[in-house]
């Protein structure tokens, strides 16, 4: 087996232009990883708190918060219990919030995690490693179910094709016989461009690690721990994802407020709490020259105000 490739950070001169932390500041990196901002966050001498909800990435970030000492607080649980977890710690308010969305390179490289179809592995798909499985869904959930995770969270336009195959073939337990049932259901080509599995492994794993609920709640756990001035830099990798931090910041930004089933809208009686954000930044093709992942991403930075949280 090969060694899985180290996570590259994304944008990661972007996300820290637009942090700017400063000696003495305090941050928040909500989303731990492989520490990649972490480390460019305390290079410049300010203190961190990080959280990741997988054991695998804490267990090996220790390495880090040695060299760190007390400069970095690296804490395994999830970002939308952000400001419970800095209230038990006397640490709010913080200078800086950042948030890279989604998996890591370890999580999709190693088999055994079951997130990816590229090397076959058990169907598992959970970041925290409790929970419900990929394999406990594909079999227990019902059809219907399953078809609208799919069309959900995977955007597939064949989902209640796919669900019918999914419930046919069960029992399901390996990464690559749910994309081979995927496959065989679309009538996948090997030279097809996009392989059509793609689409249902990320419906399930946005499903099963509740992500874009906990990008919600994590972004208004932000808008709490942030301090007047306070900056704010979020990474996507795609549309759903965006469009909830998107939406957020605009309503919170005093623009039109517009309500989805992740962000419901509220009434506008509230003072803006983010100051307009500026437009959203995506990867040089150098930078994607050099990862290809970058593609996809766009950051969105912003700074707070001094007006209260809006809350829920
Ligand atoms: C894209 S990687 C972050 C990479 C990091 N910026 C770096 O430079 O190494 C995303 C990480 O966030 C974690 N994660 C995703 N959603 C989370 C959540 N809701 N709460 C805590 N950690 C989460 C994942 O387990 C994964 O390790």
């Amino acid at each position: 087996m090969t060694a899985p490739v180290p996570h590259i950070p994304v944008l990661l001169d972007e996300v820290i232009a637009g942090l700017a932390p400063v000696p003495g500041e305090v941050h928040v990196d909500a989303t731990f990883g492989a520490g990649g901002y972490t480390s460019a966050i305390a290079a410049t001498g300010a203190k961190v708190v990080a959280f990741d909800r997988d054991p695998d990435a804490v267990r090996e970030g220790q390495g880090l918060v040695a060299d760190l000492a007390d400069r970095l607080t690296l804490i395994e649980a999830p970002f939308s219990s952000m400001a419970a977890e800095l209230a038990a710690r006397d640490a709010a308010p913080v200078d800086g919030v950042t948030m890279d969305i989604g998996v890591s390179s370890m999580q999709l490289d190693r088999a055994d995690r079951g997130f990816s179809f590229q090397a076959d592995g058990p169907l598992d798909m959970r970041m925290s490693q409790s929970g419900e499985s990929a394999a406990d869904f594909v079999n227990s959930a019902d059809e219907g179910q399953i078809a609208d995770v799919l069309y959900l969270y995977g955007e597939e336009p064949k989902s209640r094709r796919v669900a019918r195959a999914i419930v046919a073939a069960r029992p399901i337990t390996r990464t690559a016989e749910l994309a081979a049932v995927v496959r065989r259901a679309l009538g996948y080509k090997p030279h097809d461009k996009k392989d059509p599995a793609t689409r249902t492994f990320q419906a399930i794993r946005i499903h099963l690690n509740r992500e874009l609920d906990e990008l919600a709640e994590g972004l208004r756990a932000a808008e709490a721990v942030l301090r007047p001035g306070g900056r704010l830099a979020v990474v996507t990798f795609h549309s759903l994802e965006d469009r909830i931090v998107k939406r957020f910041l605009r309503e919170r930004s005093g623009g039109t407020p517009a309500g989805s089933r992740h962000m419901p809208a509220v009434a506008a009686a509230n003072d803006p709490t983010f100051e307009t954000p500026s437009k959203a930044v995506k990867a040089s093709e150098a930078e994607i020259a050099r990862n290809p992942r970058a593609r996809s991403a766009t950051l969105r930075v912003a700074r707070r105000t001094g007006a209260a949280a809006w809350g829920e």
